[in-house]
C-alpha cells in the first residue's frame, strides 16, 4: 500500500465559534484559535480542518457564504487568518479549509444579481425552475424541513435550496460556476492552506430531470436525493487537474448519501479525485429507520457490520477517514459510551475502537476532554436552525409531541457539540470574558481541559497516546483488518496485520461484566495500550464496563 503523509496524520476538527473567544463579544475567533496551537500541539495532532471561517450572514454558522474571500467579522480579520496560518505551519501543523461550494449565502453578490431577471448573466450560476402545476418543481425536500424550493417572486420562479432557503444551490453544470470556485480555491492555496474538507461535495451534480424521490416523515423527500449525480465525478476530476494537482493537498469529501461503490471512486487511491470521504452510514445505526428524531440506541451489531464493511471495501483501493463526532453530530460518550458513572473509560474505549482502525482520525474539539451532551431544557436553549425547525415543523405536523421531539433533540441535536469548548473552571468555561452565543455545558466544572491536562488517567492523556503510538507503530496506519465475533452485542474485537506483526484490539460497549475468550496466539501478547491500570491478559478474561485493551504480537 503506498504510503502517504495524510494517511499518517491526525486531524482536529475546529468549530471557531465555540473553540476560544479573545475580544469578549461571546463568539469564538481566530485570535483565540492562535493562542490555543500549543494545546493542539501538545494533544499532539498533525492537521486542523477549520469549519467556515468566511464573510457570512450565519443563518448556519458560516455554511452560507456571502464572500469566499473575506473572513466573518465576529472571526476577526485576514491579517489574523494569516497570522493563525503562520503560527500553525510554525508549530508543523497543517490547515484544512471548509469549502462549501455546494451553495452559498443568498446574500453572495452572485445570487444578489441571480435573483434580478432571466438575462441576468449570473441567473445560471443557480437553478431556478418555473413552477409545476402551480407547486414546486418537484418533492426535494430541505435539510433544515420544508420544501427545497422558494419561490421567488421577482421572475415568478423557484430556485432550489437543499439546506436553508438562505443557502441557494449552485449550478456545476454551467462552467462559469466551476471556473470561479476553482479559481477562489487557487487563490487560498496560493495563500499556503494544505487542503479542503469539501462540505456535502456528493450533491453537487443533479439529475437534469430534477426527479420526485421516495417522502419521509415530514412529506418531503431527502435532501440527499441528488446523491452523486451524473457529473460528479467528472467534476471532481476537473477540480483535480484545475487546483488540487498544483500542490501537496489533503482532501476530504463530505459524501451524504454515499455507498461503498461510490466511494471507491471519490476516494480511488490512483488520486484522480479526493484522498478520503466522510461516509454516515455508522452515523444511522442509531436512526429510526430514515428519521434521525429518535433516542433509539444502536445494536452494536449493526455498527460492527457498517465499520467492517467500509474497512474491507476500502482496502487497498481508497482510504477510509475515521470518526465519531463533528459539528453535526451528538458527543459520542452520550450516544455511543456512557456520560455518567463511565464516562471516562467508556470516552477512552469508543477512541481505542475508532482510532486502532485504518483510515485517518477526525478528533472534534472537546471529545479529548470526554465532552458531553448539554441538558438543554427549552427550544429558546438551542441555535442551531436544523434542530429549530425541525422542531417546529414536526410538532406543528404532530408527528411528535412537544416533550418527545425536546427529548430527541437533546439526545441528537447538532447544539450538543456546539457549545463552548471547556477550558477551565472559569466563568463560562474560561471560554469568554462576555456573554456566550450559546449556553454552555453546566458541567464545565468536572469537565474542562485544565483538569484533564493535570491528570496523568485523563482522557486528554489517553488521546495524546493513542496519536503518538500512531506515529510509532506502522501497523496503525497500515495494517488490515479483520472482524471477530460479529454476533457479540457486547464486545467489538478485531484484528490488524502488518507482515509478522498482529494487533488485537478488544472494546467492551456495554457497562456489565462480559467474558472474553482472548485467542491463543495472543496471550503472550504485549499490552499497548489500555483504559484500566491493571489488565491481566488471560485466556477466559472478563472485561469491565467499557474495557478496553489493544494487545501486540
Ligand atoms: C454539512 C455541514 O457539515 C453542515 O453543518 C451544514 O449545515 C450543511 N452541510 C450545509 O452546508
Amino acid at each position: 500500500m503506498e504510503k502517504k503523509w495524510w494517511k499518517e496524520s491526525v486531524v482536529y476538527q475546529i468549530y471557531p465559534r465555540s473553540f476560544c473567544d479573545s475580544n469578549g463579544d461571546g463568539i469564538g475567533d481566530i485570535k483565540g484559535i492562535t493562542s490555543k496551537l500549543d494545546y493542539l500541539k501538545e494533544l499532539g495532532i498533525d492537521v486542523i480542518w477549520l469549519s467556515p471561517v468566511y464573510q457570512s450572514p450565519n443563518d448556519d454558522n458560516g455554511y452560507d457564504i456571502s464572500d469566499y474571500q473575506a473572513i466573518m467579522k465576529e472571526f476577526g480579520t485576514m491579517e489574523d487568518f494569516d497570522e493563525m496560518l503562520a503560527a500553525a505551519h510554525d508549530r508543523g501543523i497543517k490547515l484544512v479549509m471548509d469549502l462549501v461550494v455546494n451553495h452559498t449565502s443568498d446574500e453572495h453578490r452572485w445570487f444578489i444579481e441571480s435573483r434580478k431577471s432571466v438575462e441576468n448573466p449570473y441567473r445560471d450560476y443557480y437553478i431556478w425552475r418555473p413552477a409545476k402545476d402551480g407547486k414546486e418543481p418537484n418533492n426535494w425536500g430541505s435539510c433544515f424541513s420544508g420544501s427545497a424550493w422558494e419561490y421567488d417572486p421577482e421572475t415568478e420562479m423557484y430556485y432550489l435550496h437543499l439546506f436553508s432557503k438562505k443557502q441557494p444551490d449552485l449550478n456545476w453544470d454551467n462552467p462559469k460556476v466551476r471556473e470561479e470556485v476553482y479559481e477562489m480555491m487557487n487563490w487560498w492555496l496560493d495563500k499556503g492552506v494544505d487542503g479542503f474538507r469539501m462540505d456535502v461535495i456528493s450533491l453537487i451534480s443533479k439529475k437534469p430531470d430534477l426527479p420526485d424521490g421516495v417522502p419521509g416523515i415530514n412529506g418531503y423527500a431527502s435532501f440527499n436525493e441528488p446523491a452523486n449525480g451524473p457529473h460528479v465525478h467528472e467534476y471532481l476530476r476537473e477540480m483535480r487537474e484545475k487546483v488540487l494537482n498544483r500542490a501537496d493537498t489533503i482532501t476530504v469529501g463530505e459524501c451524504s448519501g454515499v455507498t461503498l461503490e461510490e466511494a471507491k471512486k471519490y476516494a480511488d487511491s490512483d488520486g484522480s479525485e479526493l484522498n478520503m470521504v466522510f461516509q454516515f452510514e455508522h452515523m444511522d445505526v442509531d436512526a429510526d429507520g430514515t428519521n434521525k428524531w429518535s433516542d433509539k440506541k444502536m445494536d452494536l451489531r449493526d455498527l460492527k457490520e457498517v465499520l467492517t464493511r467500509w474497512q474491507k471495501g476500502l482496502e487497498n483501493i481508497a482510504w477510509n477517514s475515521l470518526f465519531w463526532e463533528n459539528h453535526d453530530q451528538p458527543r459520542s460518550v452520550s450516544r455511543f459510551g456512557n456520560d455518567g458513572k463511565y464516562r471516562e473509560t467508556s470516552a477512552k474505549m469508543l477512541a481505542t475502537c475508532l482510532y486502532l482502525m485504518q483510515g485517518t482520525p477526525y478528533i472534534y474539539q472537546g471529545q479529548e476532554l470526554g465532552m458531553t451532551n448539554v441538558p438543554f431544557e427549552r427550544i429558546e436553549d438551542f441555535r442551531d436552525l436544523d434542530s429549530i425547525n425541525a422542531y417546529h415543523e414536526l410538532t406543528g405536523q404532530g408527528v411528535f409531541s412537544k416533550e418527545e421531539m425536546l427529548r430527541y433533540l437533546r439526545y441528537k441535536s447538532r447544539d450538543n457539540a456546539r457549545t463552548p469548548f471547556q477550558w477551565s473552571d472559569e466563568e463560562h468555561a474560561g471560554f469568554t470574558t462576555g456573554t456566550p452565543w450559546i449556553m454552555v455545558n453546566p458541567n464545565y466544572k468536572e469537565i474542562n481541559a485544565r483538569e484533564q491536562m493535570s491528570r496523568e488517567d485523563s482522557v486528554f492523556h489517553y488521546f495524546q497516546k493513542l496519536i503518538r503510538l500512531r506515529k510509532e507503530q506502522e501497523i496503525i496506519v497500515y495494517g488490515t483488518y479483520e472482524l471477530l465475533w460479529p454476533e457479540s452485542r457486547e464486545i467489538y474485537a478485531y484484528t490488524r496485520t502488518l507482515g509478522e506483526k498482529q494487533l488485537l484490539v478488544i472494546c467492551n460497549f456495554t457497562a456489565d461484566q462480559v467474558p472474553f475468550k482472548v485467542p491463543e496466539e495472543f496471550l503472550q501478547g504485549e499490552i499497548l495500550i489500555q483504559n484500566f491500570r491493571d489488565a491481566a491478559v488471560n485466556e477466559n478474561m472478563t472485561l469491565r464496563p467499557y474495557e478496553a485493551i489493544v494487545l501486540m504480537r
